[in-house]
């Protein structure tokens, strides 16, 4: 089986929404199994162990918010071991073009620098999913989309 495994930070529910729309997707892949995480629980155990890693933070200030970025921080203890194992990232802001778009990119930026596959998309939120505050129906269909997507691409590469 294919983990994909969510980890997502939220203070007022809007990301959290967000992380289990990404896990209904990956739920309509074969062979992929989503495990999903507050980022408080997560583990570097669970990093390594998984075969695909999703992020999601609120956007704060335009970066992924400190208790993320500090989880992000410890992957120092993992570096080298998450090199080929897919990523993806989304994000719930206050407004649109507030820093929804950087903070995709700062947590990333980190996968990038960890040697993970990011996949873009062409046709809109190219860089993952955002949602205005609580994510409404298309919000979600793109989060449903991330999963599925990612865990397709994660399959293809455990094969
Ligand atoms: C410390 C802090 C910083 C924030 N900075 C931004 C910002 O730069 N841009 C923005 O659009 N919203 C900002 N917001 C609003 C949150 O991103 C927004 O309310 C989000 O939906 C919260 O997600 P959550 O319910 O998962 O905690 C900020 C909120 C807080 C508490």
């Amino acid at each position: 089986m294919t983990k994909i495994l969510i980890v997502y930070d939220s203070r007022t529910g809007n990301t959290e929404k967000m992380a289990l729309a990404v896990a209904e997707g990956v739920k309509k892949v074969k062979d992929a199994k989503a495990v999903v995480k507050a980022v408080d629980k997560a583990k570097l155990g669970d990093l390594t162990k998984a075969d695909a890693i999703i992020l999601g933070s609120p956007t704060y200030y335009g970066n992924m918010s400190g208790k993320m970025k500090s989880f992000i921080d410890k992957t120092y203890a993992v570096h080298g071991k998450l090199m080929g194992k897919v990523g993806g990232a989304f994000t719930s802001s206050g407004d649109t073009a507030c820093g929804a778009e950087t903070t995709l990119l700062s947590m990333l930026k980190a996968m990038l620098i960890h040697g993970m596959v990011v996949q873009g998309r062409y046709e809109n939120k190219h860089y993952g999913p955002t949602a205005v505050e609580s994510p409404n129906t298309k919000e979600i269909e793109s989060c449903e989309e991330l999963g599925e997507r990612v865990a397709r691409l994660a399959v293809a590469l455990r094969k």
